[in-house]
Parts: structure tokens; sequence; C-alpha cells
């Protein structure tokens, strides 16, 4: 979870390498440092704890500088947020940063203090720098130590080397963690993720797993670790730009990509619509009428929000398409020996495509001979890699660690998924299908409509910042927004929140209610209507105070219209997307309101790579 970048070309590296991590601050922000080879060949190491801010303080003190170099943003895992925990970690001319988790690390450190090694830090990383330079002092070759040294590590491992003895060469290797190249004239980029080198270069060359590549200023070589077989793939030209990656006047990367969100359905909708046929089509899915036939049981796996999505997805597709649907926590999924077999189809979903407990859910699945597809965001990422076929949902880079637009933009896709499926079953008629495409074609223009009047929503954040539990209540597609709604709030504000269905309420929850307790409610027209009025009322006869989000008009009964936000009509599947609106916008504002930092919340980062 921590974000790495590397940089070897004719330029002055320092500033490219710190806007790097700039950009890749919302993976990890509890220490950082940079190495680099200066122009007198000696490597220069500057390392800070704290943010990213900490590191630039100390570089205007110390202006290191050279034309190759590492640099690391750090998300703690082994060893304390400290300076000497930071990367990069340094051993003889080497200096390492590492995104990843060496599992076997104590016991090759016992073997090197057995052999007189000394450590400074508490990491596992550090393991790795110590055994390198033991190799190659034994074997007196640099990529060959290398090489006998990643053949050693366990776990899951980014890295990025840079060599004092060697100023002209940078090395990396991958396995499990998220790796990219950037190549821009002679200038070559290592990142964690796109972000960081948008500015440079859209041309990008993704590494798979168990590969290392050595580069020096001529060129690159690709090599597999296990069989050290080449490869020469052809770099992909990444659709993002680095606008896309900027804050574009907003306070904050999670109120940019809330507002973004119509433009980013918009987006998803149209890579796979065909308007004038009005028809669905997944060019990389992958998913034909034959096997579609053959689905007896559905998973959806995730993690998080992508979860909540998988939630909602299983009303859509249970209900359009008639065939169980069982969603799972990938975490739990992953070590509970799901029932699997070729006559089933295994969907993770994931904004990041390198969520770890998500991947391994999708190796389970591979492994076990179900068919595996994944909805992701970010093209070339691991699971993307690893599906069978893929959705792409077109987001675009979401940088706030909140998910906010890759989750409506999944719901969307999901929507989608759910009518292909049931028009090629024949569960669906053609004007069915078509009715279904004008309401997703109508849906930008509602959020648009929720998004340009949310004063009330501010003045709530205002009124409620200070409780300290929040309820959120809901019935059917809704009840995972509540619980959407609870985790936002969570997750950026540091208030406790639950969400549950308010059928629920009565068998426990109610327990909670009094005057101090803020209780969300999703309010939709329709069959579950008159049953939440119901749960209201439970919830007043107990002081309960009542925040309602109501479709189409409020009602006197829910309670003071001041305490109601109106959220416009729309059908059944749709409805989620937008209840989501203002359930975002809620938690963004108590959150800035409260003073914590919206877009790297403490103790989170934006995708779990790591066990
Ligand atoms: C959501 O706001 C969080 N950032 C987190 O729960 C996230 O949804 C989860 O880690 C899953 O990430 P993914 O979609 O990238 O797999």
């Amino acid at each position: 979870m921590c974000g790495i970048v590397g940089y070897l070309g004719p330029d002055e590296g320092r500033d490219i390498l710190m806007n790097g991590l700039a950009r890749l601050e919302y993976r990890g922000y509890d220490s950082a440092g940079i190495a680099m080879v200066g122009p007198d060949c000696r490597l220069q190491i500057v390392r800070s704890e704290g943010k990213l801010s900490g590191l630039q303080g100390k570089l205007k003190a110390n202006p290191i500088s050279g034309t190759v170099g590492v640099a690391h943003t750090r998300w703690a895992t082994h060893g304390r947020p400290s300076e000497q925990n930071a990367h990069p970690h340094r051993c003889g001319p080497f200096a390492l940063v590492h995104n990843g988790i060496i599992e076997n690390y104590a016991a090759l450190k016992e073997e090197l203090q057995a052999e007189g090694r000394r450590f400074e830090s508490q990491t596992d990383t550090e393991v790795i720098v110590v055994l390198l330079d033991r190799e190659w002092r034994r074997v007196g070759d640099y990529q060959q130590a290398v090489r006998n040294t990643l053949k050693k590590l366990k776990g899951s491992y980014a890295l990025v080397i840079v060599n004092e003895e060697e100023p002209n060469a940078l090395v990396a290797a991958r396995k499990e963690s998220p790796l990219i190249l950037g190549l821009a004239d002679s200038s070559f980029f290592l990142a964690s993720d796109v972000p960081a080198i948008l500015p440079y270069t859209r041309r990008v060359v993704y590494l798979n797993d168990e590969e290392v590549i050595f580069i020096s200023r001529e060129g690159y070589r690709i090599e597999s670790l296990p069989d050290g077989k080449e490869r020469t793939p052809k770099p992909h030209l990444v659709d993002w730009n680095p606008i896309m990656a900027e804050k574009a006047g907003y306070k904050h990367f999670m109120l940019k990509e809330i507002y973004e969100q119509p433009r980013a359905v918009i987006d998803t909708f149209r890579s796979v619509v065909d308007f004038e046929a009005k028809e669905v089509r997944f060019p990389e899915l992958n998913l034909d009428r034959a096997l579609l036939d053959r689905i007896e049981r559905v998973f959806l796996v995730a993690c998080g929000t992508s979860y909540h999505a998988a939630l909602v997805a299983k009303y859509m597709i249970e209900g359009l398409c008639r065939i169980p649907v069982e969603v799972d926590l990938a975490s739990e999924f992953r070590s509970r020996d799901p029932i699997l077999n070729d006559r089933v189809l295994l969907l993770v979903i994931s904004q990041s495509g390198e969520t770890a407990d998500t991947r391994a859910a999708l190796k389970e699945g591979l492994d076990k001979g179900a068919h595996c597809r994944a909805i992701v965001n970010v093209v070339g990422s691991s699971i993307a890699r690893m599906a069978q076929g893929v959705i792409y949902t077109h987001a675009g880079p979401e940088i706030g660690v909140a998910s906010t637009k890759a989750f409506t933009t999944q719901l969307v896709a999901l929507y989608l998924l759910a009518i292909h499926w049931a028009a090629q079953t024949g569960k669906l008629s053609g004007e069915s299908v078509e009715r279904y495409i004008q309401e997703l074609l109508e849906l930008p223009g509602k959020m648009e409509k929720i998004l340009s009047d949310v004063a009330r929503i501010g003045i709530w954040a205002k009124k409620y910042k200070d409780y300290k539990d929040f309820l959120y209540l809901a019935r059917g597609p809704l009840y995972p927004i509540a619980l959407e709604g609870a985790l936002k709030l969570k997750e950026i504000s540091y208030i406790h929140a639950e969400g549950y269905a308010a059928g629920e309420m009565k068998h426990g929850p109610i327990a909670l209610i009094d005057a101090e307790m803020p209780v969300m409610v999703l309010l939709k027209r329709g069959p579950l209507y008159e049953k939440m009025i119901s749960n209201i009322q439970e919830v007043k006869a107990r002081d309960g105070v009542i925040l309602a989000l109501i479709e189409g008009e409020p009602n006197e009964i829910v309670g003071p219209a001041e305490n109601q936000f109106v959220v416009n009509l729309s059908s059944e599947w749709l409805s989620p997307v937008l209840f989501s609106l203002p359930l975002q916008l809620l938690a963004y504002h108590v959150a800035v309101l409260r003073g914590t930092d919206v877009d790297q919340p403490r103790n989170l980062a934006k995708s779990v790579t790591v066990e």
C-alpha cells in the first residue's frame, strides 16, 4: 500500500520523483524518502517521518540531485512509521524502495544476522537490500545478484533499486504488487500507478508477476524470473491525461470526484451501449450466450465499497436474470473453501484492480474451474489481467481514498450486465431493454440536478458534525446504500456509523435509538415505502433524530421538511446511484468541518494490495 517511483534519464530527477510521490500519496503517507546517485556517483538519501511535506522541507535544506533515483511514500506494515523505517533502505552501494510484504523476512534476517549482518530498521524491506549486498559480494555480478535475491523472497513485492556502482542503471521487479514502466524519448519512469507518470508520458508497459526489468540509458530488458525468458511488450497508450489526476480547482480530490460522477457514468455506459441497436455489448467480457445458459450460480466478490456495489447487484441480477446470486466479502470467500465449478460465474469487483483479498478470491475461482470475470476501473491492473474477461468502469483515476465515482460507475456497469444477461437469455424483451436504456440515459441529468442543489446537506453537516454515532436505515436495493453511506462517514470523518436493513431494527439496533442518535433513512416510492414509514415511526417514538433522503417529494409524517432531502424519481435499479450522492456529500462536509484529512484519512490507503 506504499507508493514507489523510479527515474533514469537525461533530466534532473529529484522533482520528477517528488512529483510522482505527490501523485501517489493516496497510497500511503506516514513517511517518505528519496535516494539519488549524484553527478559524483555517490548515493544520497533523504528520509522523513510523516507526510510528503516533511520530506520536501528536508530537501529544501539538502537539495540532493542526479539523473537516476528512487523514491517512496509509505503505509507502514512492518515497523512503525519513523525515519529509520522509512524507505529507501541502503546497504553497500544499493538503495531500495519496496511496496509489498516479504513473508519470510524473519528467517532471512536471522540467516544474515548469523553471518554478522546488522540491521537499522524493523522493516521486512531492509532484509532485501542486505540480501542483495551479500549476493553481489558473493557472485560479483549485479544482475545475477538481483536474480538470486528475488528468488529467495516469499510474499509480494514491487521494488526499485539504484546502485552507486552503476549510475547508468535502474533495476526493478514485481510479484503481486503493481509496477508500471513509463517511456518518453530517452527517459524511463517506474511507478506503482499511472497518475505518477502521467505528466511525462502516456506510453506505459505493465510488468507481469515475477518479472525483473533491467534499465540502462540505452533501453530496457524485461525478464521472467522463473525461466529467464525475455519479453518485449508493445507499450500501451493510457487514455487518461494529467489533468484528470489534478484537483481542477476543487478543495479536495473527493469533492472533484463526486462532481465528476455524471460524466463518469456517461463514459461507462457509452463504452458498452449501442444506442442505434438498443443493445448492450461487452467487448472484453468473453461471456457468450452458450456460457450464460450453462451458468447455474453467480458469486459476486469484493471488498469495502466495491462489496456494497455487489450487494446492490444481487437484487438486479436475481431480479432481471432469475439466477441465484451469492455475495461474499473477498477476505472471507478466499479462505472458506467455496463450492465452485464450471457451472459457476465468479465476478469480482475492484476499483484499483489490485486489492489483495479480491485478487486471492479470483485466484481461488480460477484454481477451482469457475468462470471468472472482473469489473475494474484500472486498465492493465493485476485483476484485469488475471480475469478471463473484463468490464471496465470509465471513472478515470480515483485519487481520493474514499471511493465515490468508481462506486456509481460500478453500479451502472452491473446494471448493464444484468440487462445484457437477461436480454441474452430471453428474460427481457427488446422493449424492456429499450426502456432500461432510456432510464439510464436520463440518469446523468438527474445526478446533475441533485449535485446542483445540496445546500441542505451542508446545513445538516454543520448541525450534526459533533454527534458520536449515526445510523443509516433502508430496505431493498437501497439497503447496501445505507451501508455505503455509513462507510463514507466512518472512513473520512471518523464518526462511528452503522448501516442497517430497516426491517432488522426491532431485532436489536432499536436499543441504540435516543435523541443523541441521528438516523438517516432512505425512502424510495414503491412496495417498501409504507414499511419504511413504520420504521420511521419506531425511531420517532424513541426521540431519534430523523434525517431523510426521500424520493419525489417531502412527507410530513417523516418530520419537518428541513430534515428531508428530495431525490428525483428513478427506476428501482438506478435509484441506488442517486441516493448515494447526498450521502457522499454529507460525509464529505462533516469531515471538512471536523478538519479530518478528507483525501487521505488516517489508517487508510487507496487500494489494499498487501495481505
Ligand atoms: C472505499 O471508500 C475504500 N477506499 C475501500 O473500502 C475500498 O472500496 C476497498 O479497499 C476496495 O478497493 P477496490 O475497489 O480498489 O478493490
